[in-house]
Order: structure tokens, then C-alpha cells, then sequence
């Protein structure tokens, strides 16, 4: 089947952090169907074989690296896997992220705090930096990060991973004025609460009950809903695509119209 060309990562070696689940597994599907070759990694060994078997059954060509993203040994380790696999880095996105259960501002703790900043933002900084000696030596590149909602706008009871979304959006904007003359775009994308295991799962409430804290969610949306993955996927997509080429350093909402209030 003809792929169309805003669609088409044949050729591109793609990066995916957090690939074993929710939105960095459904993209990793859809950028390794469309032709991208994939090193996808994960602290999740099982999920990473998992996403592994399927990518391969379908055809798809995928490497996977057990690491976790809070040092900068494994943001170093990950481009040195995709440049000794399949020769270069063209697309990276830093999605692996954590939440926190809803707490008021007065009650975060330090260790709280800390969590955020080692895997939410530690992961970007020296992602990208890692990621952009690669792209700036080869010309070539692109890099999404995931923020979030939190990263745009205040986010009630998740002040720490607000704080760790914000500096998300901060470093994509100044990396993508650095490295803007050479081509290079970074992006950064900001869900509004939607329907993975990170939502679903999570315990959002100590104690609470995961429904009435989605109800509590959908009624500040104003589609009055969560979102779905594929929603967030096809936005990414267009974030990356071959033909996206004018725009860097923005932070796109992806949130049922929530900024738009
Ligand atoms: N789901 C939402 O509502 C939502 C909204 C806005 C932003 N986000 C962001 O989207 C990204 C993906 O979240 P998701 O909803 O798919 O969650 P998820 O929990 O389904 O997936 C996150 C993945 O990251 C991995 N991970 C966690 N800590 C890691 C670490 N230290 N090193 C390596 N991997 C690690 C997990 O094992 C998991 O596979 C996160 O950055 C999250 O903050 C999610």
C-alpha cells in the first residue's frame, strides 16, 4: 500500500522513551508501521518484548534498551544504540513521564518534588542534549517532547508535575531557538488527562475512587470527556511528519478545548 507522504517515516530512525505503554506504545506502533526503524525503551522489560513481538510480526524493523531515563548515562546510551543499529537519529521523543496522586500544594514533599524532576525533566534536559550533538552533526532532526496541560496552564492538586511540565515546555522552546539556523525542529506536545494506564491505573485520589476523580476531570473539560490515545497520536504525527517543516518551539494543546476557557 502507497503510503501517504505527511505520513511516511521510511527512511527515518525514530527514538521513543516510555514506549512500553500508553502513548509512547501506541505512537512507537505508528511511527514503526509507517517505516520508521525503532529503538524503543522502556523500565518495563515485559511490555518492551511485548511491543517488540508485535512490531515484528508486522514487519517492522525495532530495537529495544531496558533504561531508565532520570541519568544521563542512559540519555547517552540511547542515541549510541540508534547510531550502532541503524546508523543515525532523525526523530526522538522524550515521553517517558510520571504522575502524582492529587495533592494540595501545602502537602508536596520534597521527595515528591525530587521524583518529578529526576524522571519528568532530568529525561528532556539530557535527552536532548545527547539527542541534539547527534542531529546537529548528521543536519538533520527532530525531537518531540511530552508535557502536558500541566505544562501550559495551573493544574489543581499536581503543583510538582506542573513544575516538571513547565521546564518541559521551557527547554523545548530555548533548544528550539539554539539549534533553529541548523534546521533542527523541537516541539513539545500538552495533553489534557487522557484514558492510559498512567490515568486509568494510577492512583489519583489516596483512598479515592478512580471514577468520580474522571467525572471530576471531565466536568472541567468542555467536551466534558478524557481524551483517547489516538487522539494524541495523530497530533504527534503531525508534530513529526516529513512535511512539518516551519515549525519549531511550540507547545500544542491537545485538551478538549480546557486552554481555551
Ligand atoms: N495520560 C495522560 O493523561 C497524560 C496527559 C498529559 C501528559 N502525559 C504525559 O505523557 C507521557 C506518557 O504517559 P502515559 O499516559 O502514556 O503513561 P503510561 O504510564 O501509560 O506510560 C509511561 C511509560 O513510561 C515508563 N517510565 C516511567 N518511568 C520511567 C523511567 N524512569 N525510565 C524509563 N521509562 C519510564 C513507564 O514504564 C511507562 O511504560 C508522560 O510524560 C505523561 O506525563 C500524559
Amino acid at each position: 500500500m502507497q503510503r501517504d507522504p505527511l505520513l511516511d517515516f521510511s527512511g527515518q530512525v525514530a527514538l521513543v522513551t516510555g514506549a512500553a505503554s500508553g502513548l509512547g506504545r501506541a505512537l512507537s506502533e505508528a511511527l514503526a508501521l509507517r517505516g520508521a526503524r525503532l529503538v524503543a525503551s522502556d523500565i518495563d522489560e515485559a511490555g518492551l518484548e511485548a511491543l517488540a513481538a508485535d512490531l515484528t510480526a508486522a514487519g517492522a524493523e525495532v530495537v529495544t534498551e531496558v533504561a531508565d531515563v532520570s541519568t544521563e548515562a542512559t540519555a547517552e546510551r540511547l542515541v549510541a544504540v540508534a547510531v550502532e543499529r541503524f546508523g543515525s537519529l532523525e526523530l526522538a521523543v522524550n515521553n517517558a513521564g510520571i504522575g502524582h496522586p492529587f495533592t494540595a500544594f501545602e502537602d508536596i514533599t520534597e521527595a515528591m518534588f525530587d521524583r518529578q524532576i529526576a524522571v519528568n525533566v532530568r529525561s528532556v534536559l539530557f535527552g536532548m542534549k545527547h539527542q541534539l550533538r547527534q542531529m546537529t552533526g548528521q543536519g538533520r532532526g527532530t525531537i518531540l517532547n511530552v508535557s502536558s496541560m500541566a505544562g501550559l496552564n495551573g493544574a489543581p492538586k499536581i503543583g510538582a508535575y506542573a513544575a516538571a511540565k513547565h521546564a518541559v515546555v521551557g527547554m523545548t522552546r530555548t533548544a528550539a531557538v539554539e539549534h533553529a539556523r541548523a534546521g533542527l525542529r523541537i516541539n513539545a506536545i500538552c495533553p489534557y488527562y487522557t484514558h492510559t494506564p498512567l490515568v486509568d491505573n494510577a492512583v489519583l485520589v489516596p483512598g479515592g475512587d478512580t471514577a468520580d476523580a474522571h467525572a471530576l476531570l471531565e466536568s472541567g473539560c468542555p467536551m466534558r470527556r478524557l481524551g483517547q490515545p489516538s487522539e494524541i497520536i495523530a497530533v504527534m504525527l503531525m508534530l513529526l511528519s516529513p512535511g512539518n517543516t516551519f515549525m519549531t518551539g511550540q507547545a500544542i494543546a491537545v485538551d478538549g478545548g480546557v486552554s481555551a476557557l
